[in-house]
């Protein structure tokens, strides 16, 4: 039997498929620190799945409602109510399909390719304090109705009012591909929508309530030309309630191909007390003006390479409610260039630009100019009865110069760029792309953290947070990458009492914004992992909140030990033996995927730290590194680094004595003389006694150890006890990415 330092070739056969997966920490690539499948994401217990059976798809709209605790959910032919802690805890369920008349119509008009003729919910709105407000696309015949939801979640109450039923055009699109975006201000709805079975009339309209209805100008390519709406947001100017604008997020079709990209991503906005012009544009916006969202980066020939398709927008409210952040995802799907990217704009940026100079243009072949003649008054775009024009208290009291230049100058000049002027995150070379975005915002011991919660249309959801690194470079660290639908879906998603509630083709999720467990069960493995949700609290990874903070908590990267050149000092050194002509394995297994290691050797105390080449005789795996045929000049202080975002730190630290295979063979034919005999035994073999005992936990947990003897904060918990439970431990696969060799040397 061997005694020292021999792998199993078989485990070593099982180490490579790793290695195939290189890492590549180039521009625009990411590594999760955690992947998780959608059966591993299950057995975490952190994501609930809506499991009632019913007949329907398209889970797109989702409306939070924090005062009755429920969920809105709009899907194809189905309104729910889902309770915001439990979502299959008694779920209210209303099912809405079109008449069977209408199905037959729709279909008899040869709308039904993909099953188009269902009632997709697309807009649910609060309405007052018991009734929502619900629309569909009624098989190509838009449908809208009040929902009652009772005063109260106690109530219990849901059910579609029966003689309430509108017609839903101007509300909702007719075709379910086609998303409808809305806004209910003061019983007005204000939606971005298709108004036509056909699809090709594309306006921004107001209907009900008791102002006129309005819409934009129809047919006007200047004004909206093919849009994709997205988002609608109202965000008020200052706090006089005239000036509120509400504001539109969309993509169309550029005005100016084949000179430009195909698409043009938009911020677009209404006065929400706009009557429409006197003379002309009648019962049409007079202050819609849109400007050009710009996010990019700096290509490799220096020429901007553009996201140009907005996805998804998520605003942040802020204390200043007048100045949210907004964060808006971006795709770009040229033919040479594929990837997606998150940029996140200031108000004061949006607003510099609408109180820009106006995109002009003489004619068809002349190029866009900012507008530089005489400007009526008052400004385009102003409210009436705001902070500007006090006595003009409806655009219809605006002279007809104003509004005739609102109709042919609908753009702004200038565009819209990102804070920084470049995006927060970049995926480019990818095999898909972000749908979605919700930031939540964490407050850690070190300050708060912006957590980005990205959908993609493969059904996954990454978590990623941005840590700032230079003077204006940032540094994203994508923390989990968790498959929540097993089908590739676009996502939509929102977050709401620190939970993350995703929808998709198949079906509703609602996830935990933490799974601290997953990283590991070392101290070393959640420092790392920098998730700012987790905190190390001495005997695992578990969820941090500012209020359970206690003495000796440790908290993010900033505590953690190996940022600072002394934490290298930290390594606890372990010996090891290796006997002359047979295989050493030193164990060096970071936890992270993200890192790369590299190995030193020392070879006596007066020697220098070098580089260990690795060739012939020495192998890298994965977990570490095998010497072959071991030759006593092998001997040495062996160091291994990881290094990982810019930290390195030393993990282990092994001195590799080896013996001659001589001696070893003397001593064996001692220890096998049974025990209890006179005589002590040798030094050698206490060596090897020393080295039977030599526990094979990994040494990472040692260097945690190091780290709290080393800390003012003394450990809550006596390590021995705690040591003894990590060794256990160790043994066990944490997470598919880190399989641990069940076995090797030392047996
Ligand atoms: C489910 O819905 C589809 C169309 O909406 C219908 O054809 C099918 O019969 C329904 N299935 C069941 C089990 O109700
Ligand atoms: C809310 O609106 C509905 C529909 O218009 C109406 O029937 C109901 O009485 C209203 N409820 C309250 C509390 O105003």
């Amino acid at each position: 039997m061997p005694v020292v330092g021999v792998l199993l070739w078989a485990t070593l056969l099982t180490l490579g498929w790793r290695a195939a997966h290189a890492k590549d920490h180039g521009f625009g690539f990411a590594t999760p620190r955690v992947q998780l499948s959608f059966k591993e994401l299950k057995a975490t217990g952190t994501a609930h799945f809506f499991n009632f059976l019913l007949n329907s798809s398209d889970y797109r709209i989702l409306l939070k409602d924090e005062d009755h605790d429920r969920m809105y959910v709009g899907s194809k032919d189905y309104v729910l109510s889902l309770d915001l802690h439990d979502i299959n805890r008694e779920p209210l369920i209303i099912h809405w399909p079109a008449s069977q008349q209408r199905i037959e119509e729709c279909i008899l008009s040869g709308k039904n390719s993909n099953g188009e003729c269902g009632n997709f919910i697309r807009l649910i709105q609060p309405w007052n304090r018991t009734h929502l407000y619900v629309c569909g696309t009624g098989a190509y015949n838009p449908i809208c109705a009040f929902i009652n939801r009772g005063r109260k979640a106690q109530d219990y109450i849901f059910y579609l009012e029966p003689d309430k039923l509108e017609s839903g055009k101007g509300k909702c699109s007719y075709d379910p591909k086609v998303d409808t975006v809305s806004a209910l201000i003061n019983e007005e709805l204000y939606a971005g929508v298709y108004i036509d079975f056909m699809g090709t009339d594309a306006a921004i309209f107001r209907t009900m309530g008791k102002q006129t209805a309005m819409r934009t100008d129809q047919y006007n390519s200047r004004w909206l030309n093919d849009p994709a709406f997205v988002r609608a947001q109202l965000i008020p100017d200052s706090s006089e309630r005239n000036d509120d604008k509400l504001y539109f997020f969309f993509r169309e079709k550029s005005a100016d191909a084949p000179l430009s990209p195909g698409v043009y991503s938009r911020i677009g906005r209404i006065c929400l007390n706009d009557d429409g012009g006197h003379c002309c544009l009648v019962n049409k916006w007079s202050t819609f003006l849109k400007a050009r969202l710009v996010c990019s980066v700096p290509g490799p020939d220096g020429i901007e390479t553009h996201f140009d398709e907005l996805q998804d927008v998520f605003i942040q409210q802020t204390q200043d409610t007048k100045n949210p952040v907004i964060y808006a995802v971006f795709s770009a799907s040229g033919s040479v260039f594929k990837g997606s990217a998150v940029c996140v704009y200031s108000m004061a940026d949006i607003r510099m630009v609408f109180n820009g100079p106006f995109a002009h243009k003489e004619g068809p072949n002349y190029q866009w100019m900012p507008y530089t003649g005489k400007m009526p008054y008052p400004r385009p775009g102003t409210c009436p009865g705001g902070t500007f024009t006090p006595s003009m208290k409806s655009t219809k009291d605006y002279p007809d110069e104003v509004i005739n230049f609102m109709r042919a100058h609908p753009l702004m000049y200038h565009a819209v760029y990102p804070t920084h002027r470049q995006p927060l995150v970049v995926r480019t070379n990818v095999n898909y792309r972000f749908t979605t975005v919700a930031v939540d915002q964490v407050d850690a011991a070190d300050g708060r953290y912006e957590v980005l919660f990205l959908g993609t249309d493969r059904g996954t959801v990454q978590k990623v947070i941005v840590l700032p690194r230079d003077d204006m470079e940032t540094e994203e660290l994508m923390l989990e990458e968790i498959e929540v639908f097993k089908v590739r879906a676009g996502l939509s998603s929102t977050l709401c009492q620190q939970q993350l509630y995703v929808s998709s083709a198949v079906g509703v999720t609602h996830l935990a914004l933490h799974r601290c467990d997953v990283y590991g069960e070392a101290c070393a493995d959640c420092c790392l992992a920098r998730d700012p949700y987790c905190a190390w609290d001495g005997s695992a990874c578990t969820r941090y909140s500012a209020s359970s903070k206690r003495a000796g908590v440790q908290r993010h990267i900033t505590l953690c030990p190996w940022h600072t050149p002394a934490a290298n000092k930290n390594a606890v050194e372990a010996v090891q033996y290796g006997v002359e002509g047979s295989t050493a394995f030193l164990e060096c297994q970071p936890r992270s995927p993200q890192a790369s290691v590299k190995w030193l050797l020392q070879k006596d105390n007066s020697d220098r730290r070098k580089e260990l080449r690795v060739e012939g005789r020495v192998l890298r795996t994965e977990q570490g590194l095998l010497l072959r045929a071991l030759q006593l000049a092998d001997s040495g202080l062996y160091s291994c680094t990881a290094t990982e975002n810019n930290f390195k730190h030393t993990v282990t630290k092994v001195q590799l004595r080896v013996l001659s295979s001589r001696a070893v063979h003397a001593v064996l034919v001692q220890a096998e003389a049974p025990p209890g005999l006179p005589g002590a035994p040798t030094p050698r073999y206490q060596d090897l006694l020393q080295l039977l005992t030599q526990p094979e936990m990994g040494l990472l947990d040692q260097y945690c150890q190091g780290y709290w003897r080393h800390t003012a904060a003394s450990p809550p918990q006596p390590l021995a006890g705690l040591k003894a439970k990590e060794q256990q431990d160790q043994k066990k696969p944490r997470n598919r990415r880190n399989h641990q060799p069940e076995t090797y040397g030392h047996t």
